[in-house]
């Protein structure tokens, strides 16, 4: 029989789940809805080219114009108790959950206190459920006058977002335990701005270092404001996290190259926000095995996710080593593979999870996992098709199905451990 060991996290570890409002809530007016109208028969067209024979093949929704719509997402606008109940039934004793900020301020300084009170409710079912809550004030979209206004390069965003912030603080504040100010700027900085992949869709934009510049200092009035009203407050944002190695090892300039990307990557942004993050927030999903030549990166790619992004579990411990000098508590809010038929995803948590007792048993101080994402839901420029839920969502009827790595996961959450071997 092959030995199997038990890996036990530390009492007080807090599971959860993660989801993003634009992703899963339905029905929102933004500027990611404006630009899946203008977008969506290119993406069909793209489909094409930009991926591989397999994909195609296994997901054939990639073809319609439907798949890069949001539309009603899942509908968890309206169905949070649903989906609190679904969290509890993971065992996990914490929710990351996110604010829309063009729902709740649809004109320029005209707030819908009516929006407010839906958040509230909200936030007082996941309350009632006794989950922790880490609420996200900015997950990549924006109210649309925002754009019509430069979006993130006009500088006066700076001043629209502490005017939204102080709203929240006021008036939801009391029932937050841990803030996600922005979600993964850096991504928004190179997918906006470098390769255009996302909207506002500009390439090699020097406009990018104004737009780094505008998260930065936001994210400093945010972490201000939340303090002045509540100086114990939990405050950070989200970390898009990368791990990198050399293709080989004695290559010097491979070596570099792992270095520039590291720090780009990971602390770029950290170390501009100083003293103003009482916690790190990690995603993680990316590994990259770099080479000196072009394209760059040479990954094995022996497993990949339905996304085709190779999976590579020590990744997760990389990341966790090289934030371990921040000597911050450290939650990882998103991590997470997409993968309809859910053969790997059981394999995918556990792994990482592994990686993450091995950071802790050498002294990172890792206090949290969150799985990306509680449900099925709408993943931004590719639409539909990739499936990262532990709960299948089906389109039409809105209907939740725990898949087996529900189960799997909800296991691991009761007994604050993994079995693996
Ligand atoms: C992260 C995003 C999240 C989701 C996952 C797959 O970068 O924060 O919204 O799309 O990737």
């Amino acid at each position: 029989m092959p030995k199997t060991k038990i890996l036990k996290f530390p009492a007080g570890f807090l599971w959860g789940a993660s989801t993003s409002a634009y992703q899963v809530e339905g029905g929102n007016v933004n500027d990611w809805s404006q630009w899946e109208e203008a977008n969506a028969d290119r993406l069909v067209k793209q489909a094409k080219t930009y991926w591989q024979p397999w994909q195609k093949e296994k997901f054939p929704e990639m073809f319609e114009r439907d798949n890069y719509f949001c539309g009603q997402a899942c509908d968890s606008y309206h169905r949070y108790e649903e989906d609190l109940a679904l969290v509890k039934n993971l065992n996990c004793g914490a929710y990351r959950m996110g604010l829309e900020w063009s729902r709740l301020e649809p004109r320029p300084g005209r707030f819908k206190m009516a929006e407010i009170e839906h958040y509230r409710k909200v936030l007082m079912a996941a309350k009632a459920r006794n989950l922790k809550i880490f609420l996200t004030l900015w997950h990549w979209t924006n109210p649309a006058w925002l754009v019509k206004r430069g979006g993130w390069v006009n500088k006066d965003v700076r001043k629209y977002f502490s005017r939204y912030t102080e709203l929240i603080v006021n008036e939801l504040g009391d029932l937050v335990d841990f803030w996600v100010t922005l979600n993964e700027p850096m991504m928004i900085v190179g997918h906006g701005y470098l390769d255009g992949k996302f909207p506002p869709n500009k390439k090699f934009s020097p406009a990018l270092f104004k737009v780094f510049n505008n998260f930065v200092a936001v994210h400093k009035d945010c972490y201000k404001i939340i303090h002045q009203k509540f100086p114990d407050a939990k405050v950070s944002l989200t970390m898009t996290t990368g791990a990198f190695t050399p293709a080989n090892k004695y290559n010097l300039l491979e070596i570099i190259m792992v270095k520039l990307a590291n720090y780009f990557r990971n602390d770029w942004f950290l170390n501009r926000i100083k003293g103003y993050f009482d916690f790190l927030g990690v995603n993680w999903y990316h590994y990259d095995r770099l080479v000196w030549y072009p394209p760059f990166r040479k990954n094995l790619n022996e497993k990949v996710t339905d996304r085709g992004w190779e999976i590579y579990p020590k990744g997760i411990y990389l990341v966790l080593k090289n934030y371990q000098k921040y000597r911050k508590p450290i939650y990882v809010l998103e991590n997470g593979i997409a993968d309809a038929d859910d053969k790997l995803r059981p394999d995918f948590i556990k792994e990482h999870l592994a990686y993450v007792h091995q950071a802790i048993s050498q002294g990172v101080e890792v206090c949290g996992y969150f799985y990306w994402s509680l449900l099925d839901n709408f993943e931004w420029a590719e639409g539909w098709w990739p499936k990262f839920g532990l709960y299948a969502v089906d389109r039409k009827t809105f209907k939740r199905t725990a898949r087996e790595s529900a189960k799997v996961y909800a296991q691991i959450c009761k007994n604050n451990q993994i079995e693996v071997g």
